[in-house]
């Protein structure tokens, strides 16, 4: 495994993400074993950063992942723990009373990180970071950080945090540069601070791209780990697939360790500006308020 280590904080190239486990929008009791043994196998596998929010099933991701980290046995201070505040709950009291409410569901005294999710139309920055600032200053959160933020954002963001902001969770993938376009992954390197890409191997019609097969077979890896390298070799960038396969699982694990060469990472960097192959057009630059959150 490769690692990010910024103020002080070291983190593994390759996460794992928790949307969709336990449900969606609510929780769905249908896929509740799926999700224990996605959450159990990844824990296995040796995952120690794991994001989830009190949006994912409606805050039943939160109450399964704790209840496997718990089974697991795994001493606290092994994991990171990423959670996010929604863009509906952005009030001062209603900021504190939601990470209270995260903890519970995890079964944790402290988050490692607490993002806010989405930015809001007409949110008053100053106000939810005077609760953030609170949760960190009484060790609830250790970290703070924000997701969906455009680069004007992330920089008003910053200038609330007393401590440093470690990450802008955006959008980030082979065919998607849209934060790359917007500055904010040369902001982010250049500042210190953290960008993690998600959704990193949601594509379509990923496989069929003959770039990134070649690549792919050169390495005898998979596309969808070579799509993961490919973040993880870019400096502070990490990334938090998610699978509920235990093999898929292994493989971007181990797309951490992959190596690419130069000429490997500009051939891929410059085949997917909207190259049909890789799933077409960018998403607009802008953070989205209001857009579902995920
Ligand atoms: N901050 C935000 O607004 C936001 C938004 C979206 C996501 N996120 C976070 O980012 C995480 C990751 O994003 P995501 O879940 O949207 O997308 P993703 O991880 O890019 O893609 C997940 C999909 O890819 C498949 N997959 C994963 N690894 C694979 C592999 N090696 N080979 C083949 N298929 C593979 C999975 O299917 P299988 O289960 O079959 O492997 C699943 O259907 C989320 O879980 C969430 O924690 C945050």
């Amino acid at each position: 495994m490769r690692y990010e280590t910024v103020h002080n904080v070291t983190l593994p190239k390759i996460g794992f993400g928790t949307w969709k486990i336990g449900g969606e929008a609510s929780a769905n009791s249908a896929i509740e074993e799926k999700s224990l043994a996605a959450l159990r196998s990844a824990l296995e596998l040796g995952y120690t950063h794991f994001d989830t929010a009190e949006y994912y099933a409606g805050g039943h991701a939160e109450e399964l992942l704790g209840q496997a980290i718990r089974e697991s046995g795994l001493a606290r201070e092994t994991l990171f723990i990423t959670s996010k505040v929604s863009p509906e709950h952005l009030q001062y009291e209603t900021v504190l009373r939601c990470c209270e409410n995260s903890l519970r569901r995890l079964g944790l005294d402290y988050l490692d990180l607490y993002l806010i999710h989405w930015p809001k139309l007409g949110m008053k920055l100053a106000e939810t970071f005077r609760a953030l600032n609170q949760l960190a200053r009484e060790g609830k959160v250790r970290r703070l950080g924000v997701s969906n933020f455009n680069l004007r954002l992330l920089k008003q963001a910053q200038s609330f945090s007393e401590t440093p902001l470690l990450t802008d969770q955006v959008p980030y993938r082979l065919p998607d540069r849209a934060y790359v376009k917007n500055g904010v992954l040369e902001y982010c390197q250049q500042n210190d601070i953290l960008l993690t890409a998600y959704s990193p191997v949601k594509f379509r019609r990923l496989p069929v791209d003959k770039t990134l097969r070649a690549i792919a077979e050169a390495h005898s890896a998979t596309p969808y780990q070579i799509a993961l390298a490919w973040l993880a070799q870019q400096p502070r960038v990490i990334t938090i697939p998610m699978s509920l396969d235990p093999r898929h699982q292994a493989e971007n694990l181990a797309a951490a360790d992959l190596i690419l060469t130069e000429a490997e990472m500009a051939q891929l960097t410059i085949r997917s500006k909207g190259h049909p192959g890789f799933g077409g057009a960018n998403r607009p630059g802008a953070a989205l308020p209001g857009h579902h959150p995920q």
